[in-house]
């Protein structure tokens, strides 16, 4: 792994809390009196409970209580139906929790759910997705809140008279996030007040959504997010564990720990949802693109909507007039996909910068030159001007860095022994977000300043570079900062997720650490005691943000494949990935997450693979036994770089955000050159062996 550069950048605040083991996750804060949960999940894949009998699991040594729909807790509505767990006796999932055990030891809890008997009506379950499949329906808006379809001039026509077409249908199958930490929560009922420790990417959204659960005031719920071991998009909501911990404490009254088992990590913290996407791309001879479909089909639950915006890159990446995008959705009886690592674009631009390779091999381009053609400074979709859009000079810069060069075009030319060696490229690209955050900044009369947010440092580094933007703003050293974070009791702020964070809560700190400044310039002399506290809220400034402006961040990423021509066995020898992200706050922090990303990307392009099991109608493959993620062996050589972007025009601290545009083109980029070393075009993940032979 190659991370040079890191020089001079400011370590994790918390990194050596977190080496030492002294950094507490959620159920690991030491609760007098605690009581233990383990989950009972639905063995149908569709039905309704006829009876549950807990007579044996009570029988069992040290078990309080068995909780189901019957006897568990009244909820109260929320918008998120995979919340309102043990309400009814209707079955959405194989997977789908029907009752809770809790006891004196997690042992305890765990055998007596085994012994928990449950009966079903079981129906027929509807598990499979296919492109064909009846009850398909273009949803209105998609994940992120896009229009669920798209379109400009008349692809048909355009595509028609194009002088070079591809054609090609794309697959990848559900991906799980597993986050090293489990979703795992801490509930304390302490009177009429509710303390939680939640593995969370965002707890205010946590307190708030128990709140509607409970019918509790907000001011009474207190969520603690202090460290959490990833997330990945499936903590960024509220998930059934919290929830459970909270009914089984108030039924118990006793504190409650859950930490959901891995194994049935996959039906009830979302994933990223299969998709079928065709991608048809019309062009002229040189490459410009005429005319532009991407068609997308994926699923959702039978409980909740949620589509996987697979068609949205493609309607910002290249120019062309004649496009379409469109989104059909099916409802199954299978959980409910969720976020998962760039949602939407993730998947996109798998197909998209796939699609991409076949038409520059059709029209005889080298893939960086027919990139570089079709680069637009204006956002084909909505007409607007791009703050800054750095695609060409990372692909250029990637090309230059990675030895591109020279490359002959032609598959199956370049052999080492009984390897055969390929190189491939693709772009990627993720939205500028940014959402309304508070802060407060203090100061103290030894003159150390105290900086407290509601942000969510899921592992990225976010603690420290949000004292970083602190101690620019107050021109002081970062040590002199006392950073707080991870609770609901702090200044409310929106969640980890959506690469949005450092540009949210980065934009309040910095205001909050501008108006202390300001407030102590007016005193001259010693710092009061008690000092200023300043509090601020940029909901104006967001607001006021210019409308004139489309807002991405971009990238290159070149691929080195080795591929076993006996076995079919792909190694991925470089990965390097060139960013245009905005001003980099932090280079240590900054390279992690982008090295991050495309670790993520290469493990998606190779290995991630879940079966929807139709019998069982559950996916089979459920821990990291079955469900393969990339190891240190499998990951030999990631480089992250970026070019220096100054873009005035997003926030004061001028960056965009880099959690997720590292694994969008990662898989692209691999498929490409597994091409390019074997002359087979794999248009379905992960490339498998048997898909090359
Ligand atoms: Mo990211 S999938 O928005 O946490």
């Amino acid at each position: 792994m190659t991370a040079p550069g890191s020089a001079g950048a400011p370590p994790r605040l918390e990194g050596r809390a977190k080496v030492t083991g002294a950094a507490r996750y959620a159920v690991e804060h030491p609760v007098d009196g605690c009581a233990y949960a383990w989950p009972v999940p639905a063995t149908v894949a569709r039905g309704r409970i006829t009876g549950i009998d807990p007579a044996a699991a009570l029988a069992e040594p040290g078990v309080l209580a068995v909780l189901d729909h019957r006897n568990a807790p009244r909820l109260g509505d929320v918008d998120d139906a995979t919340l309102l767990v043990l309400q009814s006796p209707r079955v959405a999932h194989r997977g789908q929790y029907v009752a809770l055990v809790v006891a004196e030891t997690l042992e305890a809890a765990r055998a007596a759910a085994a012994a928990v008997r449950v009966s079903y009506a079981a129906e027929p379950h509807d598990v499979e997705l296919d492109a064909a499949h009846p009850g398909l329906y273009t949803p209105e808006t998609v994940n992120g809140g896009f229009p669920g379809e798209r379109a400009h001039g008349d692809f048909d026509a355009a595509f028609a008279a194009a002088a070079v077409r591809t054609d090609a249908v794309y697959r990848i199958p559900a991906l799980h996030n597993h986050p090293m930490e489990p979703h795992a929560s801490t509930a304390v009922w302490l009177g009429d007040r509710l303390r939680v420790h939640d593995s969370s990417q965002g707890s205010t959204k946590v307190r708030q959504t128990l709140a509607g659960l409970f019918g509790l005031p907000e001011e009474r719920i207190t969520v603690v997010s202090g460290h959490v071991g990833g997330g990945f998009g499936s903590k960024g909501t509220p998930r059934p564990q919290v929830v459970l911990a909270a009914m089984a404490a108030r039924h118990t009254g006793r504190p409650v720990k859950l930490a959901l088992p891995r194994p049935q990590l996959a039906a009830v913290v979302g994933h990223r949802a299969a998709t079928v996407q065709r991608v048809r791309l019309g062009a002229d001879r040189d490459g410009r693109i005429r005319a532009l479909s991407h068609e997308v089909v994926t699923y959702s639950s039978r409980i909740k909507e949620f589509t996987e915006q697979a068609g949205t890159p493609a309607r910002s990446m290249y120019a062309g007039e004649n496009r379409r995008t469109t989104h059909r959705l099916v409802r199954l009886d299978v959980p409910t996909p969720s976020w998962l690592r760039a949602p939407g674009e993730c998947s996109g631009m798998y197909a998209l910068e796939s699609a991409m390779d076949e038409l520059a091999l059709a029209c005889g381009l080298d893939p960086v030159e027919l990139r570089l053609r079709n680069d637009t400074r204006t956002d084909p979709d909505s007409g607007r001007p791009f703050t800054s859009r750095g695609l060409a000079e990372c692909l250029r810069e990637g090309a230059r860095r990675f030895g591109w060069a020279g490359r002959d075009p032609r598959p199956g030319g370049r052999s080492e022994g009984r390897w055969l060696i390929g190189t491939g490229v693709a772009a990627s690209g993720y939205p500028a977000e940014v959402g309304p955050s508070r802060a407060e900044a203090s100061v103290t009369a030894s003159g150390r300043y105290r900086v407290r947010i509601n942000a969510t440092d899921i592992g990225t580094g976010a603690r420290t570079v949000l004292a970083q933007i602190a101690a620019e703003a107050l021109s002081v050293p970062v040590d002199r900062i006392d950073i707080e974070i991870g609770s609901s009791d702090l200044p409310e702020a929106p969640l980890a997720g959506g690469s949005s964070g450092t540009a949210s809560w980065g934009w309040a700190v910095h205001k909050a650490g501008r108006a202390l400044s300001a407030e102590l310039a007016r005193h001259s002399g010693p710092v009061p005691e008690p000092g200023p506290v300043v509090r601020v809220d940029t909901a104006e400034d967001v607001a006021a943000m210019s409308q004139e402006y489309a807002r991405r961040a971009f990238g290159a990423q070149f691929a080195e494949v080795a591929v076993d021509m006996d076995s079919g066995e792909t190694r991925v020898r470089r990965l390097l990935g060139v960013f245009a992200v905005g001003r980099v706050l932090n280079a240590r922090t900054a390279r992690s997450q982008l090295v991050g990303g495309m670790t993520m990307g290469l493990s998606m392009a190779l290995l991630e693979h879940s079966t929807m099991d139709p019998a069982f109608g559950d996916h089979a493959e459920r821990d990291l036994a079955s469900y393969h993620v990339a190891t240190h062996a499998d990951v030999l050589d990631v480089e992250a770089h970026w070019i220096d972007e100054t873009d005035d025009r997003l926030n004061p601290m001028g960056s965009k955000g880099l959690g997720e545009i590292g694994i969008v083109g990662t898989a692209a980029a691999v498929a490409n050159a597994v091409y390019h070393a074997t002359g087979v075009r794999v248009r379905t993940l992960p490339v498998r062996p048997e898909r090359l032979l």
